[in-house]
C-alpha cells in the first residue's frame, strides 16, 4: 500500500516520541512492502514562533493532501502562565480537529498484564478492563460561543442534532463490533444539551436492537470507571466529558504514556497519543514513546492492515515483558530505558520477527 503521512511532531516531548513512532512505522512498512511518504509540518508553539499561527495554512494543506496525520503533542507553559496570550499552541490542535472535521475521537483504554501494579487501582479491579471511549471532538464547549471580560466569562455547550446523531452512530456501530454494550455518558439531569443527546440516543436504540444501551450521568460514570472499570465496553460522550474521562482512564492502564487515539471524520484521520507535550521532560529522553507507537498501530489498522498493527502491539508487549521501559513504568531496581532505547528495541524486534 502507498501511504502519504503528514507528520506533526509539535512541542515538548513531541519530536522525541515522534522519531520513535516514525522509526517503528518505517520498520513495519519495510517488512510488509508498503511505501510510506512523510511530510513534516509545523503545529503548536513552534508554529506560533515561526509563523504566528498555531496551525498554519501550509500545515493544513499538507494534512489535507495526506492519507493520515501522525500527531504528537502541543503545549508550552509560557502560554499557560500568560492569561492574556492571544494565540495558544492548543488552538493549533483544535483548529486541526475542526478544519479536518474530526468529530470522532476513539480512545481505547486497555491494560497490560505486567503493568497492573502501576495502576493506583487494585490489580483485580483493572485486570481485564478493556473499553473504548468515543469522544465527540468538534463541538460542545470547546467550540461553542465564548465570552470573557474582567467580570464574567462563559463557554457555550452547543450541539446540533446532526452532530449528536453522527457521533452516536459511531458509538452504536463500535459497540456492535465489540461486546454490544454502549454507555451513553451525559449530565441530562442538569444540562439541556445532554437531554437532547439522550433523546436522540433513545430514538436510535431501535435501529440497533442487538446493542444493550445504558445511560449514565458523567459524575457517576467517573466513579464507576475506577470502581468497576470492567463494566464498560463502549462509552460515547461529548467533547468535554470525554476529555476528562480519558485522562482518568489512564489510571486504569497505569500511565498516560500508554494511551493512543484515533480521530476520524470528514477528512484525513489523525493518530495521536492521549497525553500532552510534557514540556518539563523535553530533550531528556525520558518520555514514554508507546502511546505514539500504538497510535501508529491504530493507523495501520485503520487502513485495514491488521497484521501490521498486531505486530506493533506484539512488539510493545514484548518490550514491556522484557522490562525495556521508560522510568515511569520501570520495575523497582530495573534498568531505565530512554525514549530512544525503547523505540530502538521495538524496531529491532519488528525487524527480527
Ligand atoms: C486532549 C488534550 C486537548 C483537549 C488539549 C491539549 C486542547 O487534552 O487531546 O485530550 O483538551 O482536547
Ligand atoms: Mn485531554
Amino acid at each position: 500500500m502507498d501511504l502519504r503521512v503528514a507528520v506533526l511532531p509539535g512541542d515538548g516531548i513531541g519530536p522525541e516520541i515522534m522519531s520513535q513512532g516514525l522509526a517503528v512505522m518505517n520498520a513495519v512498512a519495510d517488512k510488509y512492502g508498503h511505501k510510506v511518504e512523510c511530510r513534516e509540518a509545523l503545529c503548536g508553539s513552534s508554529a506560533i514562533e515561526k509563523t504566528g499561527n498555531p496551525f498554519p495554512d501550509d500545515t493544513y494543506n499538507i494534512c489535507k493532501e495526506a492519507d493520515a496525520v501522525l500527531f504528537a503533542a502541543v503545549g508550552d507553559p509560557k502560554f499557560d502562565n500568560d492569561p492574556t496570550a492571544k494565540v495558544r499552541p492548543e488552538q493549533g490542535l483544535l483548529a486541526m480537529r475542526k478544519k479536518l472535521g474530526l468529530f470522532a475521537n476513539i480512545r481505547p483504554i486497555q491494560t497490560f498484564k505486567c503493568l497492573l501494579h502501576k495502576s493506583p487501582l487494585r490489580p483485580e479491579l483493572v485486570d481485564g478492563a478493556d473499553f473504548v471511549c468515543i469522544r465527540e471532538l468538534t463541538g460542545g464547549m470547546y467550540f461553542g460561543e465564548k465570552y470573557q471580560d474582567n467580570d464574567k466569562a462563559y463557554d457555550t455547550n452547543y450541539y446540533t442534532r446532526p452532530e449528536i446523531e453522527r457521533i452516536l452512530k459511531i458509538g452504536f456501530e463500535y459497540a456492535r463490533r465489540r461486546n454490544r454494550h454502549l454507555t451513553v455518558v451525559d449530565k441530562a439531569n442538569v444540562l439541556a444539551s445532554s437531554r437532547l443527546w439522550r433523546q436522540i440516543a433513545k430514538e436510535m436504540e431501535p435501529l440497533y436492537p442487538d446493542v444493550t444501551v445504558d445511560y449514565m450521568f458523567v459524575d457517576n460514570a467517573s466513579m464507576r470507571m475506577i470502581a468497576e472499570p470492567k463494566f464498560f465496553d463502549v462509552m460515547v460522550t461529548e467533547n468535554t466529558f470525554g476529555d476528562i474521562l480519558t485522562d482518568e482512564g489512564s489510571c486504569i492502564s497505569g500511565s498516560m504514556g500508554l494511551l493512543p487515539s484515533a480521530s476520524t471524520g470528514e477528512s484525513t484521520p489523525v493518530f495521536e497519543p492521549v497525553h500532552g507535550s510534557w514540556p518539563q521532560a523535553k530533550g531528556q529522553n525520558i518520555a514514554n514513546p508507546l502511546a505514539q507507537i500504538l497510535s501508529v498501530a491504530m493507523m495501520f489498522e485503520y487502513f485495514g492492515l491488521k497484521e501490521e498493527g498486531t505486530l506493533i502491539r506484539k512488539a510493545v508487549d514484548a518490550s514491556l515483558d522484557a522490562n525495556v521501559r521508560t522510568p515511569e513504568i520501570q520495575v523497582e531496581n530495573g534498568m531505565e530505558y530512554g525514549t530512544r532505547e525503547v523505540g530502538e528495541w521495538i524496531v529491532d524486534y519488528i525487524r527480527k520477527s
